[in-house]
């Protein structure tokens, strides 16, 4: 059977230089960024940044906390190349979201940012659940998502014929997903997506704590 998330990932490496043009330097989220970077403990600790694509929320924590050690995951090389261009020195890792088995360390905070929607529901449950396991005990977390009605998921094709796998939920849904992952919701906020997004959609924003 094909694994749609397989095939948005080959989508993303393709297309990484153009959307790290496009997105890298957008500033929309950073209050957000801000409210993850002010839970982190003082002094040295670990951030994780998952599904990084070129690094955004991680060059927020390297530019407002400098102690923080960061690793950057993706499953698309290039996307890594991306952050690698922009953060070096930065630690990265190549690996799938639905399996961190071999990240060894714990993070005192993650940002998981754009990342949810290319999942589906069974997908998520596992990347939730692997983030919960790299967390530590009342660690934060910020999810950033797409959101929308599920009945508009699907493929998304551009004229190269190149497809990304769009799984919308609204936010009650995303919420409950947080839940039973062992995730506490402390704040979240509905925000309309950038105006150079190809897509326009309402993002969701939420600060949740690792129970
Ligand atoms: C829309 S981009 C978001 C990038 C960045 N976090 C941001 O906020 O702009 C989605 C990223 O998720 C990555 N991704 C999708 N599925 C993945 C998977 N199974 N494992 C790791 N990364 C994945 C893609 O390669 C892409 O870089």
């Amino acid at each position: 059977m094909q694994d749609d998330n397989a095939v948005s990932v080959a989508t993303f490496d393709k297309y990484a230089v153009n959307y790290a043009e496009k997105y890298f330097a957008l500033r929309d989220y950073d209050a957000y960024y801000a409210l993850v970077a002010a839970t982190l403990p003082a002094g040295p600790c670990k951030f994780l940044d998952l599904a990084c694509g070129p690094g955004n929320a991680a060059a927020y924590i390297r530019e407002h906390r400098p102690q923080t050690e960061i690793l950057c995951v993706d499953a698309s090389l290039q996307m890594l190349a991306e952050v690698k261009r922009r953060l070096d020195p930065v630690e990265l890792l190549a690996a799938d979201c639905r399996d961190l088995g071999a990240i060894q360390v714990r993070f005192d905070a993650a940002a998981f940012c754009f990342g949810l929607s290319y999942f589906d529901d069974a997908d998520a449950a596992k990347v939730l659940s692997q983030l919960h396991q790299v967390l530590l005990p009342g660690s934060s977390m910020l999810l950033a998502t797409v959101a929308g009605d599920p009945g508009l998921s699907g493929a998304q094709v551009n004229a190269a014929g190149d497809k990304v796998f769009n799984f919308y939920r609204q936010q009650a849904e995303i919420e409950q997903m947080l839940a039973n992952a062992g995730f506490q919701v402390t704040q979240a906020a509905t925000l309309h997506s950038p105006a150079t997004a190809s897509v326009r959609s309402n993002d969701v924003l939420v600060l949740c704590e690792r129970q």
